[in-house]
């Protein structure tokens, strides 16, 4: 961590609230499901990006918590289809009880996979820390199971094992492998994670490959330029592109939603002009939308977790002009 961002951490817990709440708006789209809709329906018109929600909140600590998480969900599902905006959601297996009861919080989780798939709506797992890897995957595989091709999950680049997830899953689902791609916003330890940007770097090309190589859906989920880079060669390489239906002989049928065989993903109010820049280009693009209650939490733990945006918020408290999303 740099000396800008140890200084930040110390900072926090004296930090006023408001200036926490001045960057985070930024990058949550406010406290209620209002205010994301609102968000989506502008950005939308002006950009013709996509988005996916996602209601702040992660580890609960009792299982009533997560009836919050599921009904809070079950209105986004409603609010999408009235507005008729072209959304997917994205959530936390922990903040439906993943950590304390398995069952019970697996059975949420098909609760809203019920509701989302009579709506036609795509459910994103989002992956946490590599305590909950394990069982996030096994909850993607148990739900296809099932009969429910609306949902795909995140695996993250800097895990060692990713490699050997992805193959596992596209050996299970087929055609009907759906990913979210990105580095990992969580800080692991050495023996089970690379740590270095080059290695991380190089191992979400690979992993990118791989994705591809087997047929699956990949959501490209990275605002770094060289890997944005490196993605669009790739992209290229397999004969894919904007418009252009997917190529590749093992993808499987056209998936209603979606990009041909890919996507890129960007969180809201981070690298605006080069989302743009992609729009431009025809690629599909998704607004990661989070909102909530819990927009001060979240903030503080983003910050602790990955001190490099303390960065960010020094920049936006010196040059306050380029606080806009
Ligand atoms: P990198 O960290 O190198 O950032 C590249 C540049 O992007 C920075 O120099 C900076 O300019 C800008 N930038 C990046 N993050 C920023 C921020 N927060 N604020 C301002 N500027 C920023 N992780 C995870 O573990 N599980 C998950 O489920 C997800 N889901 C997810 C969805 C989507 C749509 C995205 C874009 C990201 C995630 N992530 C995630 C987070 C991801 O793992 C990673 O931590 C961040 O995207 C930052 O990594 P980059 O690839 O952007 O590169």
């Amino acid at each position: 961590m740099g000396l800008f961002g140890k200084i930040v951490i110390g900072l926090l817990p004296i930090m006023p609230k408001f200036i926490v709440g001045w960057v985070a708006k930024r990058y949550v789209a406010g406290k209620t499901l209002d205010y994301a809709i609102n968000t989506m329906i502008t950005l939308g018109n002006k950009e013709g990006c996509c988005f996916t929600i996602d209601v702040l909140g992660e580890e609960i600590s009792s299982l009533d918590e997560a009836n919050f998480f599921l009904n809070e969900y079950v209105r986004v599902i409603d609010a999408i289809v009235e507005h008729q905006i072209d959304a997917n959601i994205s959530i936390k297996p922990t903040a439906f009880g993943l950590l304390i009861d398995e069952e019970k919080g697996k059975e949420k989780i098909n609760k809203l996979l019920s509701k989302a798939s009579e709506n036609n709506i795509f459910v994103r797992l989002d992956m946490e820390d590599h305590r909950v890897t394990q069982s996030t995957i096994d909850i993607i595989l148990d739900m296809h199971k099932k009969g429910f091709n609306n949902i795909g999950i995140v695996l993250q680049a800097r895990l060692h094992r990713t490699m050997n997830d992805i193959q596992n899953i596209c050996d299970n689902l087929g055609t009907k492998s759906d990913f979210r791609i990105c580095k990992g916003i969580y800080l692991e330890p050495e023996d089970i994670a690379f740590t270095d940007y080059h290695d991380i770097n190089n191992a979400f090309s690979e992993s990118l490959h791989l994705m591809l190589k087997n047929g699956a859906y990949c959501g490209i989920a990275t605002h770094d330029k060289p890997v944005i880079n490196d993605s669009l060669k790739q992209i290229e390489e397999f004969g894919m592109g904007p418009i252009t239906p997917d190529p590749r002989n093992n993808s499987g049928p056209i998936r209603e939603g979606k990009g041909p065989g890919y996507e890129f993903q960007m969180l809201l109010g981070v690298r605006g002009e080069l989302r743009r820049q992609l729009l431009k280009q025809g690629h599909k693009v998704r607004v990661y939308v989070p909102y909530g209650e819990k927009w001060y939490e979240y903030s503080r733990r983003r910050l602790r977790e990955n001190p490099d945006i303390a960065w960010h918020i020094t920049k936006a408290l010196l040059m306050p002009w380029s606080n806009r999303r």
